[in-house]
């Protein structure tokens, strides 16, 4: 059933409790999510968003009890991915010649998804729509973020930011409110959405912010379409965006192995040593890739200023999960961060210039040609680690 968040706007989403992962495998939802779909009711009727496919039934079957569906007199489709769009053809099956207002992006997808010529309405910035005595509906392009379509609607009266993907996070909590969830969870995968979801699109936040503080339209809620709704002191979460998208760095140095016989491993403990040797104020963090939750690792390494990676050669090669790792963080394309790699080998040692070499390919700042070690560490070469650790830091 529908909560209601004001007076005239009804949340009919869906907590999703269960789900672990999103966007295929690639993203680790340890605390379920959330698809949030909005019901304004005043001179006109209007639905945002919808929720994920296999809860489209689900979701008719609800609005049906909230609403007529024949009150509806308009969609709003900020976002054409799946997971919000999900529930349109279900929909539309029972009111098919009611208007959806999207993107011109956002018409053409919600096309090659569904392959259904709907009532498609395209918006473009600053395009409205009278919804009430005191009401009307603003349309913000916010394109790339993180989809050609994306797009954010502002409610006049109510001063409700629908900003879709933007702000949101994968977080279950049937508490709706930023101000009734645990703050350490909800900024966890805040930052964690930010981090792997949004970090490629940064220079695209920065502009698409300053250009609505720049309306100095006033806000209320930010209501997302994944997790909490921001009420208490929404903007805390903006201006969040803001330094997280300005290339943002802790004073952390995040290491990052893969070991076969252990001795890699006991190189990234000795290089940990002798970091903090070097400076006690850093925060190392050590991941054995192979046994860390890929997403956790993308967003230590968002926080941190220098990444450390390294690996056994197998097959003159390294292993599969550190290669994984390493498209990631190209794809993600980090600014401004340093780095190295070290490595174990037996008898050919193509590691350390490997993954060095992606490094560089994925626009780190690599400050250091590496540490090999053949077969397992000696005390004396467990040292160089240390030193290794400590030049590290030196450089940086
Ligand atoms: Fe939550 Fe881009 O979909």
């Amino acid at each position: 059933m529908g909560i209601k968040i004001t007076d005239k706007v009804t949340w009919v989403g869906k907590i999703d409790w269960e789900l672990r992962t999103f966007h295929g495998e690639e993203y680790s939802t340890h605390r379920g999510t959330s698809y949030n779909s909005y019901i304004i009711r005043d001179g006109k009727t209007v639905l945002i968003d919808t929720v994920w496919e296999p809860f489209a039934e689900e979701f008719v079957e609800n609005l049906k009890k909230e609403i007529d569906l024949n009150e509806i007199d308009y969609i709003i489709s900020n976002h054409a991915e799946v997971d919000h769009s999900g529930a349109l053809p279900l929909l539309m099956k029972e009111i098919p010649h009611v208007p959806i207002y999207c993107t011109s992006n956002g018409a053409k997808i919600l096309k090659a998804h569904y392959h259904e010529d709907w009532n498609f309405v395209e918006v473009k910035s600053g395009d409205e729509l009278e919804i009430g005595k005191n009401n009307k509906l603003i349309f913000i392009e916010a394109k790339m973020l993180h989809w050609p379509d994306s797009m954010f609607t502002y409610m006049t009266g109510e001063s409700i930011l629908f900003s879709n993907d933007a702000f949101g996070q994968h977080y279950a909590s049937e508490r709706l409110f930023n101000d009734l969830v645990d703050q350490c969870e909800l900024y966890q995968e805040a930052i964690k959405y930010y981090a792997n979801i949004l970090t490629p699109f940064s220079p695209l936040v920065i502009n698409k912010i300053k250009e609505i503080l720049s309306f100095n339209l006033p806000v209320n809620m930010i209501a997302t379409s994944h997790g909490i709704i921001w009420r208490d002191n929404p903007t805390q979460i903006v201006e969040k965006y803001l330094e997280w998208a300005n290339d943002y760095q802790e004073n952390q140095i995040t290491i990052l192995y893969e070991t076969m016989w252990d001795a890699t491993r006991k190189m990234a403990e000795a290089i940990a040593e002798g970091i903090r040797a070097a400076d006690k104020d850093i925060t190392v963090k050590v991941y054995n890739v192979g046994r860390s939750d890929k997403n956790d690792v993308i967003t230590e390494l968002f926080k941190s200023k220098a990444i450390l990676v390294g690996c056994s050669t197998v097959n003159k090669s390294i292993m599969s999960s550190t290669a994984s790792i390493l498209a990631m963080i190209r794809g993600i394309g980090f600014k401004k961060k340093k780095a190295a790699a070290f490595g174990s080998y037996g008898w050919s040692g193509e590691s350390v210039p490997m993954i060095t070499e992606k490094l560089k390919e994925a626009k780190l700042e690599v400050v250091d040609e590496g540490l090999k070690i053949q077969w397992q560490p000696d005390e004396e070469e467990l040292e160089k680690c240390r030193e290794f650790g400590r030049q590290f830091v030196s450089k940086l």
